[in-house]
């Protein structure tokens, strides 16, 4: 079975590199292909509640019958839940559809800055952590402005920090802040979510061929390479088990510094975490 490497976090858990998102993955879809992600080997699940699908998630895991200290799951507080006592019932509502007494990481899914709760929602997951009922807890789309007031506000430091990233928008200054507080960074939408034409990008199909490797491979290498943990989706069989034998390709250092310079000032392709309203 392909050997995933990990990241050990501040708070000391770790986190298998390489792991398994369903986004806009139906419900009753979402437990027939996490089963066949545990069967590929991937060991760290990414959903959320919005999602609509952790109760599925929850049943693949638990047929899958592989041991809990195995398994890396991560869900998502919802925006409109961020008031303390909200994101503590929806916690206890999460783990509840999953079926887990406790999540692996706990984020809270977007900072929506003009709600004005992103401190208090990032209290409530201290609380959470204190508690028992998550592992680890970090953030996902936070700008780094709400990201130095949550931390100054508070004193933890999430452990994670879930954002858009990809080639084609390589985030290089909230890296940098990541860098300075020992925050893992972790790529949502790591192949660009099929919105623009990175899989057929001559620099990416050149080091395919190199390879004999598909597109999307030397994509997820390139983050493992570059120390990000990632979560592709895919509710495609092979492509299922494709991405996860990228933990296996090794780039070269110019083939890395090679996509390095793909980063484009236009590259986003989700909404901007600035101006996200609800
Ligand atoms: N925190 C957040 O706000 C946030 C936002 C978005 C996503 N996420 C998380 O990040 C995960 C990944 O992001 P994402 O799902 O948006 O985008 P993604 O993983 O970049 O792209 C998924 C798309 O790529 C296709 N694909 C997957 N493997 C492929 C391969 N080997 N070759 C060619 N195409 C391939 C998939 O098609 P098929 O499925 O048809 O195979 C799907 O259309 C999500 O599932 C979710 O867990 C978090």
């Amino acid at each position: 079975m392909t050997s995933i490497p990990s990241v050990r976090l501040h708070d000391g858990h770790e986190i298998p590199q390489l792991g398994y998102g369903v986004f806009k993955v139906e419900n009753e879809v979402a437990a027939d292909v996490t089963t066949q992600a545990l069967e590929a080997g991937y060991r760290h699940l990414d959903t959320a509640k919005v999602y609509g699908n952790e109760e599925g998630v929850g049943r693949a895991i638990r047929t899958a019958g592989i041991p809990r200290e195995e398994l890396f799951v991560t869900t998502k507080l919802w925006n409109d839940a961020q008031r303390f006592d909200d994101a503590i019932a929806a916690c206890e509502a999460s783990l509840e559809r999953l079926g887990l007494d406790h999540i692996d990481l706990y984020l809270v899914h977007w900072a929506v800055p003009a709600q004005g709760t992103y401190v208090e929602a990032w209290k409530a997951l201290i609380e959470l952590q204190e508690r028992g009922l998550v592992r680890s807890i970090g953030v996902s789309n936070y700008p780094a402005e709400q990201l130095q007031e949550a931390i100054e506000a508070t004193g933890v430091v999430p452990a994670v920090h879930q954002i858009e990233l990809h080639p084609y928008f390589q985030q290089r200054e909230l890296r940098a802040v990541h860098a300075e507080h020992g925050i893992a960074t972790e790529s949502w939408g790591p192949l660009g979510q099929g919105k623009s034409d990175l899989l057929e990008n001559p620099v990416i199909t050149g080091i395919a061929s190199a390879h004999g490797a598909s597109p999307a491979q030397v994509v997820l290498a390139w983050h493992l390479a570059s120390g990000i943990v990632t979560i592709p989706k895919s509710v495609t069989p092979s492509r299922i088990v494709d991405n996860l034998a990228a933990a296996q390709l090794t780039l070269t250092a110019d083939e890395v510094a090679a996509i390095d310079e793909l980063d484009r000032p236009d590259g986003r392709g989700g909404a901007d975490p600035a101006t996200k309203t609800s």
